[in-house]
C-alpha cells in the first residue's frame, strides 16, 4: 500500500476554512483498530452541509474529511471477527462528524462500527441506500413491530422525493403497502408513482389540515420532516396507528396536542440510525438487499466522483436532489 492517499479534506488555515482534495500521509489517519480502503460513499443532507462550508458545524474535529457513510474493503484490522479483504459498510457513529469520514480513499475506524456487507448487495448499491436507506428500513421495521401490516390501511410518507422518503416508498411498495407520498415538488409525481406511491398529496394540502384531529386517513406514517407536517400527520392517523419519526427537514419543533395519543391510541416511534445497535443494523442491511433488486438500486442512483461532489452537495441543501447520489471514492 502506498504511504499516501487522496481525500476531500477540511481544515482551518489561518482561521479560514478550506475544503479541497488533498494528498494525505497514512500516519495522519486518526486512531482506530481497522483500516479500510473506501470504494464508495454517498451524499446525505449532513454531507451537503459539511461540503458547503461546514454549516451547523457538522464536522467537529478539524482537520478531517466529510462523509457520513462508506463502503469498502478491510486492509488491516486487529479485531479477530474481521480480516483483510472483508467487504464492509460503516454508517453513523460520528463518521464525518467527530471522526474523519468516507470522502477519503483510506479511513481508519473502530471495528465496532463495521457491518459485514451482506452478499445480496454490492458495495456500490450499499451506498445507493447508505444512511438514508438504513433509516427507511429501520422505520419500516419499527412500523411492523408496532403491529402495522399491509392490510392495516394506507401509509403516508412525508419528504417523499428526498432520500429517506424515496427509499421508504420503494420498501413499502415491495412489502405490498398502499402509500400516499407527500411532497413539495408536485412535478415529481411520475417519479414517486414509479417508486410505488399510489397517491400523491401536495405539502400545502397537508399543511392546511391544521385541526388537532382530522378524520383518520392513514394507518401509519414515515415522517422525514417534523414540525407542522408531522403534527398534521398525527392528527389524521386512524385508531391504533403508528408513526415513525425519523427526520427534521422542516424543523425540530412539534406543534401537536395529546389528542391523537389519548383519543386514538397513536404511537409515535423515534428512529435513530447513528447509534442503532449492531443486530438491528445487520437485519436492516440484509432486508434491504432482499427487498431491492440491483436494477432498482441502479434506477435511483446517480454516481459522481469525489471531484464532482460540489454541485450535488449544493442541490441537496436546496431540496433539489431526486433519489440518491453515490460518490465514487476509488476513482477520484
Ligand atoms: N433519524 C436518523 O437516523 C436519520 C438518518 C438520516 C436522515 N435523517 C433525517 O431525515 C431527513 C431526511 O433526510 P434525507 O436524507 O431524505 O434528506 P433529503 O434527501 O434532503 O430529503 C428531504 C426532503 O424533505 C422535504 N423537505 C425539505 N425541506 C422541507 C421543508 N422546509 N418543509 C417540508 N418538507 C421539506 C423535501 O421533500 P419533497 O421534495 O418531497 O417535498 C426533501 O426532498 C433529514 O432531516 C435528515 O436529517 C435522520
Amino acid at each position: 500500500m502506498s504511504n499516501t492517499f487522496k481525500a476531500l479534506r477540511a481544515e482551518l488555515e489561518s482561521e479560514e476554512l478550506t475544503i479541497k482534495i488533498t494528498e494525505i500521509e497514512l500516519e495522519n489517519l486518526p486512531d482506530g483498530d481497522t483500516t479500510v480502503e473506501v470504494h464508495y460513499s454517498s451524499l446525505n443532507y449532513k454531507d451537503g452541509m459539511a461540503v458547503n462550508g461546514n454549516k451547523a458545524r457538522i464536522m467537529r474535529n478539524l482537520p478531517m474529511s466529510p462523509g457520513i457513510d462508506l463502503a469498502g474493503i478491510v486492509s488491516s484490522t486487529s479485531n479477530n471477527n474481521f480480516k483483510k479483504g472483508d467487504e464492509v459498510i460503516v454508517t453513523g457513529w460520528g463518521l464525518g462528524e467527530t471522526h474523519s469520514g468516507g470522502y477519503s480513499q483510506i479511513v481508519r475506524v473502530n471495528s465496532d462500527w463495521l457491518i459485514k456487507k451482506p452478499n445480496n448487495i454490492s458495495l456500490k448499491h450499499s451506498m445507493s441506500v447508505g444512511t438514508a436507506g438504513l433509516t427507511a428500513m429501520l422505520s419500516v421495521i419499527e412500523l411492523e413491530k408496532s403491529g402495522i401490516t399491509n392490510s392495516s390501511g394506507e401509509i403516508v410518507v412525508t419528504g417523499a422525493a428526498g432520500g429517506v422518503g424515496s427509499l421508504s416508498i420503494m420498501l413499502l411498495n415491495k412489502l405490498g403497502y398502499s402509500i400516499t407520498a407527500v411532497t413539495g415538488r408536485m412535478e415529481l409525481e411520475g417519479y414517486l408513482k414509479d417508486l410505488g406511491a399510489n397517491n400523491i398529496m401536495s405539502r400545502d394540502d397537508l399543511l392546511a389540515m391544521s385541526r388537532p384531529l382530522n378524520s383518520g386517513k392513514w394507518a401509519g406514517a414515515i415522517d422525514t420532516v417534523g414540525s407542522t407536517l408531522l403534527a398534521n400527520v398525527l392528527s389524521a392517523i386512524d385508531y391504533g396507528g403508528s408513526v415513525a419519526c425519523c427526520g427534521n427537514a422542516s424543523g425540530n419543533d412539534l406543534p401537536t396536542t395529546v389528542l391523537p395519543f389519548i383519543l386514538r391510541k397513536i404511537q409515535l416511534i423515534g428512529i435513530d440510525s447513528v447509534y442503532c445497535p449492531r443486530n438491528l443494523r445487520n437485519d436492516a442491511w440484509k432486508r434491504l438487499g432482499e427487498l431491492i433488486t440491483p436494477e432498482e438500486f441502479e434506477s435511483i442512483t446517480n454516481e459522481v466522483s469525489l471531484s464532482e461532489i460540489e454541485k450535488p452537495a449544493k442541490l441537496i441543501l436546496e431540496g433539489k436532489i431526486q433519489g440518491r447520489t453515490v460518490v465514487n471514492i476509488k476513482d477520484i
